[in-house]
């Protein structure tokens, strides 16, 4: 089994969204026994909370329920349980390296990196622009997840 976890701040949008995406996708190509998906955030203001009803309105325009995920804080153990550590921008890589133990740091990246097309490494925090910034967090995350998926099967199916 190859785990995978996105990791943002508050766990209740774009983290949420892109576990809910790539669930989605994994399913699609008939992989849902061989990789687990989960989110986290590196901070806990919102943990036990359901994804932000703006993050679940947009991804069910496209066909994703994120209703039954629940926010929960990133910790150092995540480092032993997951193959995949993506982070959602720069600065929560960043609090991710404090956490990780130097011998686990080859298990963590940026999402984006799975979408070099994009033209950038950020997934940009949606949380006080609204609106737009969902569709355009849902764009990046459908992007990454079709890369990241790909990377996954060339490596290791
Ligand atoms: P997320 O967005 O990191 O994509 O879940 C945010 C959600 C909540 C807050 C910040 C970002 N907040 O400050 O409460």
């Amino acid at each position: 089994m190859i785990k995978v976890v996105f990791v943002c701040l508050g766990n209740i949008c774009r983290s949420p969204t892109a576990e809910g995406v790539f669930r989605a996708l994994v399913e699609r190509e008939g992989l849902g026994k061989r990789i687990a998906v989960d989110s986290a955030g590196t901070g806990a203001w919102h943990a036990g909370e359901a994804p932000d009803p703006r993050a679940q309105k947009a991804a069910l325009r496209r066909g994703i329920d994120l209703s039954n995920i629940r926010a929960r804080k990133a910790m150092k153990q995540d480092f032993n349980t997951f193959d995949y550590v993506l982070a959602m921008d720069l600065e929560n890589l960043a609090a991710l390296k404090k956490l990780c133990p130097p011998c686990e740091e080859h298990r963590l990246s940026l999402l984006l990196d799975y979408a070099p097309e994009a033209g950038r490494r950020d997934v940009p925090d949606p949380y006080y622009i609204g609106g737009q910034g969902f569709e355009n967090v849902l764009d990046l995350i459908e992007a990454a997840a079709r890369g990241l998926l790909a990377h996954i099967q060339k490596t290791h199916f």
